[in-house]
């Protein structure tokens, strides 16, 4: 495995999608990480992340010196390069203008890092900072016009420092790089797959749960299911799932899913019907963070006295990512505004005082979509769009009575049945319709209509962090306004949202 340090980059993510995708397993920490603790995660090589601050500041983070005596390979990026020019005794200085974009790299020799990386290649910059004398020991192996030392090494300590990115899509050969870093000079195999990660986490989910029982909170979208399949792998009926039917879901969804995983996957599940429990409870309500907190205060109860009905439970299994966890242990998380409190979920193991489970935690989303497929999970379940807790109550503005979900439940799925037809799913990160709270007059045959107005969201999205709305053809959108307005009875005006995130967000709630 590799280790990577977290200097706070907002690229740190990158690098170890990038060192994945090369089929080698890494973990991402902070950099007051101990160093018995690297000692015993046995890394073959350490990377240490580029990040926002100066070395010389006096808050700059800084991991133990003693990583460069433990004789394990290093990359410094950025500044990561800078924090170890630094600490082996070279001298680090403000740039005065910021370097920032694309800039021909030149190379001393195809070898090392640059083994197959031609004499000239572009890199990308994002700099304030730059090496200006280097430790004993190093030399310069690539320069820029702008910045003589862009990549040093030290060949006989395996200490390596790129000023620039080589885990952005901007550095073409930055791919290259990181693959000499990893089979090369630290010697990694091309050993994790997707298979080898069902093998190991089944076997230690087998160590872990033994003969006990687990239980887990299906929602239907990709992370729970494929831990669902994960577990029942590992444990087959010790797990039962629970299934909270919340009346917020879209046409169909609570039966294709009962079915799904009771007779195609064979998988435990209890169904529970809350539809009027939720519903009732929501009555009046037209505040979005109410109508979250109500829906998660009710999720909570239902599913915990449907837990305790199974006896002797112990663990209770959840479908965390890794995003979630880089986000949770970052040094430099610090405090963030609530926008919508979804972000603050949690404290359900806590309160029912199970041992946590959770096998995704070092996985990112399009793995969990391939472990899926390694696993059998229905490409259905595979390529599903996520889709929020509170559901369509979220997509309903105002108050969400049963007629308004009636309604907004058949728009929706018209909605989806053209974008599949236009083979649209998959591109999108999500496409949803949302039920307005005004209505507008229209004119059907000889009638004056005076009826609901939906709006049209769809946007593409790697992580729901960022998104742009999408630009589907005209016509794919004409067609969807036809369809709606014709066949869903009280709707008869259709818009398209054209905003982004930020400034907007991808629900309307
Ligand atoms: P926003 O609207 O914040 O959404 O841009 C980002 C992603 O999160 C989903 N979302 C939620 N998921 N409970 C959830 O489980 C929620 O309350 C919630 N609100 C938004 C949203 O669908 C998008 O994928």
């Amino acid at each position: 495995m590799i280790l990577i340090i977290d200097f706070g980059s907002q690229y740190n993510q990158l690098i170890a999608r990038r060192v994945r995708e090369c089929h080698v397993y890494c973990q991402i920490h902070p950099p007051t990480i101990a160093l018995d603790d690297i000692q015993s995660l046995d890394p073959k090589g350490l990377i240490l992340s580029g990040g926002p601050s100066s070395i010389y500041e006096n808050q700059s983070p800084r991991i133990d010196p003693a990583i460069f005596d433990l004789k394990i390979p290093v990359l410094g990026i950025c500044y990561g390069m800078q924090f170890m020019m630094d600490t082996l005794g070279g001298t680090v200085k403000g740039v005065g203008k910021r370097e920032y974009g694309f800039a021909e790299l030149q190379v001393k020799s195809q070898e090392g890092l640059f083994k197959g990386v031609a004499n000239k290649t572009k890199c990308w910059m994002s700099h304030g900072d730059a090496v200006e004398k280097l430790p004993r020991g190093f030399k310069i192996t690539a320069s820029t016009e702008n910045t003589k030392i862009a990549a040093t090494a030290h060949v006989k300590k395996n200490l390596f420092g790129l000023q620039f990115h080589p885990e952005v899509v901007h550095t073409p050969k930055g791919k290259t790089i990181l693959r000499n870093f990893l089979f090369d000079v630290c010697g990694c195999k091309h050993i994790w797959t997707m298979k080898s990660f069902a093998r190991d986490s089944i076997a230690q989910i087998q160590k872990t749960i033994g003969n006990k029982k687990v239980i887990l909170g299906l929602s239907g979208g990709i992370d729970s299911s494929v831990t669902a399949l994960l577990i029942h792998k590992a444990v087959g009926n010790k797990l039962t799932c629970i299934f909270v039917d919340n009346g917020l879901l879209r046409k169909d969804e609570a039966v294709k899913l009962k079915n799904t995983f009771k007779q195609h996957l064979n998988i435990n599940i209890r169904y529970v019907n809350a539809r009027n429990r939720f519903l009732n409870d929501l009555t009046g309500v037209t505040d979005p963070e109410r109508k979250r907190k109500i829906i998660g205060r009710i999720f909570i109860r239902v599913f915990e006295a449907e837990a305790k009905k199974i006896k002797g439970a112990e663990f209770l299994a959840q479908g965390t990512l890794y995003p979630d966890v880089i986000e949770s242990i970052s040094a430099f998380g610090g405090p963030t505004a609530v926008i919508k409190s979804h972000h603050n979920v949690g404290g359900l193991p806590k309160k029912m005082k199970l041992s946590l489970v959770e096998p995704l935690r070092y996985l990112f989303k399009d793995e969990v979509r391939l472990l899926g497929k390694e696993l059998g999970l229905p490409e259905e379940l595979i390529w599903r769009q996520p889709f929020p807790g509170p559901g369509l109550a979220i997509r309903i503005i105002g108050e969400v009575t049963r007629q308004r979900l009636a309604i907004l439940r058949e728009v929706d799925a018209v909605l989806l049945e053209e974008i599949k037809n236009y083979g649209y799913y998959k591109k999108l990160w999500q496409s949803f319709a949302v039920l307005l709270p005004i209505k507008s007059v229209g004119i059907m045959g000889d009638q004056r209509t005076y009826e609901n107005i939906v709006a049209i969201r769809a946007v593409t999205s790697k992580d729901a962090m960022t998104a742009d709305w999408a630009k589907l053809p005209h016509n794919l959108l004409g067609h969807i306004s036809n369809r709606i307005i014709n066949e869903v009875r009280g709707v008869n005006r259709v818009v398209y949202d054209i905003s982004s995130k930020p400034p907007s967000t991808i629900e309307w709630e």
